[in-house]
């Protein structure tokens, strides 16, 4: 598997697991958990995304669950997670509307938080979750640099920021953001054509790419002769469809991330074979043209 530097001291996996639908599973348990790190492991797969609202606020913690259960496991992983969100949950009963929240005292609320429910000594990669509309960069933009200085954060970055959110932030940091978290993939193909992508490259930096399948729509709403050309190349690849797609990500030179979810182990090894897919110009082209519905002016 690929390993891309984003910053001194922290490479990830070309492929990243998210562990946002961790919760979801029925079976919750700490070997579970670990079956599916030790899937991802044996593809290559090092890199964990978290954040701290997932599966209402228990992914990370049935993440620190399964770390506990083996030494070693942790220093095999990298683990990117989020801050910033505030959900709607039982466990918060007095807020009365979901929010973003990119203050100080929040970030090292959060941070502290996933720490503990994580057990773990330092986050590798921190990313803001969503821009904030009442974001005071100088503000969050002081308390990200503390983190890295406080070594609490290796490395940070955000997610779903549009070029200008990211420019701003940044224009009030000593440290590098190094990447970009975006909605990317065959069912949400926009950052490939409104500049979001070519920021990213102009800057060196590598984006990952969240629900890179469209969180399973892929597989039931594409529109069918996208999924008939992605079995065929796969076909003609010896990969499975899924493969195709997300090698149609990393096809790209800005570098992509793909950041996968599915919650079966036995999926994992398939999908890190798009590591081995070639997809020339014209069928990359012409995926891009079965997911939007029409060809290129
Ligand atoms: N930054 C953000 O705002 C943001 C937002 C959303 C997600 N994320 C990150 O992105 C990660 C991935 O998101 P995602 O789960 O939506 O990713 P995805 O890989 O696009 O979708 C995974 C979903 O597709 C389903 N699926 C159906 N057939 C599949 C097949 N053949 N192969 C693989 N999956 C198949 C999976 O079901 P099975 O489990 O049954 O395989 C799972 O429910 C999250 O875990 C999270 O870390 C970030």
């Amino acid at each position: 598997m690929e390993r891309v530097e984003l910053a001194e001291g922290l490479t990830l996996s070309r492929i990243v697991y998210g562990m946002w639908r961790l919760a979801e599973d029925p079976d919750r348990s700490p070997a579970r958990v670990r079956a599916k790190i030790e899937a991802c492991l044996a593809a290559g797969i090092t890199s964990i995304d978290q954040a701290d609202v997932y599966g209402d606020h228990e992914s990370q913690a049935l993440l620190g669950a399964a770390l506990a259960e083996d030494a070693g496991l942790r220093a095999r992983l990298e683990i990117v997670t989020k801050c910033g969100v505030m959900a709607m949950t039982p466990r918060f009963p007095l807020r009365r509307v979901k929010h973003y929240d990119t203050s100080a005292g929040h970030i090292a609320v959060s941070v502290d938080g996933s720490l503990a429910a994580m057990g773990i000594e330092q986050i590798d990669l921190l990313l803001v979750h969503r821009p904030d509309p009442l974001m005071d960069h100088m503000e969050t933009g002081r308390a990200l640099d503390d983190l890295v200085a406080g070594g609490k954060v290796r490395a940070v970055g955000v997610s779903n920021f549009r070029p200008h959110d990211f420019a701003l932030l940044q224009s009030a940091m000593e440290t590098p953001l190094v990447t970009n978290q975006i909605e990317l993939g065959l069912m949400a193909p926009a950052g490939f054509l409104n500049g979001e992508l070519a920021f990213l490259q102009e800057r060196g930096l590598p984006p990952m790419a969240w629900s890179p399948l469209g969180g399973g729509r892929l597989f039931s709403t594409a529109p069918v002769g996208l999924w008939a050309a992605l079995r065929r190349v796969g076909a003609e690849q010896g990969v499975d469809a899924a493969a195709v797609a997300l090698a149609w990500l990393l096809r790209h030179p800005a570098g992509i991330l793909p950041v996968i979810g599915t919650g079966r182990p036995e999926r994992i090894a398939g999908l890190a074979d798009a590591m081995t897919v070639q997809i020339d110009r014209e069928t990359w082209f012409e995926l891009l043209a079965l997911a939007t519905g029409s060809e290129v002016a």
